[in-house]
């Protein structure tokens, strides 16, 4: 199955970027990449469950306007979970060191890399970077 993920500005800024996909690439098939500078309403869309949340306008100013990298990703399984998995817990204090966010992550919203966290999502947040998703 698919999943996807978004290296967010963060990491792109501390050049952690090859660190994470060879640790991506230990586990899944990268099927598209591609960088891209979100507009506002692109980071709208892919974090559209939290709009209206007090921590909404910290998410819109670690994302807009700055360069990230999305990615589809394949393995033979649940892509979903186990790329949940390998991002580790959303406050990369509480993260296991084995994960992404552990290793890498330092605080919310700039815990490195956003995963998708089910099939609609992945439709959803794979269009704002594929025309064609796979
Ligand atoms: P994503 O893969 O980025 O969607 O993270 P997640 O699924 O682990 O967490 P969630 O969807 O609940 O939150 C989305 C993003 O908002 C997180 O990655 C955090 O960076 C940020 N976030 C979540 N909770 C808080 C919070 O309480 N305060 C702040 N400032 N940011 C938060
Ligand atoms: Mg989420």
């Amino acid at each position: 199955m698919y999943t996807f993920v978004m290296i967010k500005p963060d990491a792109i800024s501390r050049k952690l970027v090859g660190r994470i996909l060879t640790m991506i690439e230990d586990q899944f098939k990268i099927v598209k990449i591609r960088s891209k500078t979100l507009t506002v309403p692109e980071v709208e869309k892919l974090y559209a469950e939290h709009q209206g949340k007090p921590f909404f306008n910290r998410l819109m100013n670690a994302y807009a306007d700055k360069l990230t990298i999305g990615l589809i990703l394949e393995d033979g399984g649940d892509a979903i979970g186990k790329m949940k998995r390998l991002a580790g817990a959303t406050h990369p204090k509480d993260a296991d060191p084995a994960t992404i966010r552990g290793k890498f992550g330092i605080d919310v919203p700039d815990n490195s890399i956003h995963a998708s966290d089910s099939f609609d999502a992945f439709i959803r947040e794979a269009a704002i970077y594929f025309e064609d998703i796979v």
